[in-house]
């Protein structure tokens, strides 16, 4: 008898354990990396202010650029900015993980579609600054880049 109550404690226990181990990987996976903004992937075209990705100037040398990375570019593309510049990105993907890296600066970011990655940077030097993919999302992943002029 004292054999089949060990029995029922100790499934229940394995139960307990499943339990919290799956409520734990649930709730890990809703949270929101470091508190991110979140976006409905789906529907990015019509939610502000990416229904209007683009560059804006917001004050003495400081400009906010709005992008969507989708499969396999940048828009907008080829932005352009005058030296001294700090520019605030506000970034998101419309479809796969995407990567947001300005060559020869420590900008890295990685987009993930639904939620808003926001990246600030300044642009000291005068040129041409390379902007690339660089997490793996397709065949046109190779392909998929833009360049940011500063002038
Ligand atoms: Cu987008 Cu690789």
């Amino acid at each position: 008898k004292s054999e089949k109550v060990w029995l029922t404690i100790s499934f229940g226990m394995i139960m307990l354990f499943m339990i919290a181990t799956g409520y734990q990987a649930f709730a890990l996976g809703m949270a929101p990396p470091g508190g991110m903004e979140t976006i409905d992937p789906q529907r990015v075209d019509q939610i502000a202010p990416f229904d209007n990705p683009g560059i804006t100037k917001i004050g003495e040398k400081e400009y906010e650029v709005v992008m969507t990375l989708q499969l396999f570019s940048f828009t907008p593309m080829n932005v352009e900015v005058p030296a001294g510049s700090t520019v605030h990105f506000r970034l998101t993907s419309k479809d796969v993980v995407h990567g947001f890296q300005i060559v020869n600066t420590n900008v890295n970011g990685m987009i993930m579609p639904g939620y808003i990655t926001d990246i600030t940077q300044t642009f000291h030097e005068p040129g041409e600054y390379l902007v690339l993919c660089n997490e793996y999302c397709g065949v046109g992943h190779q392909f998929m880049a833009t360049t940011i002029t500063v002038k």
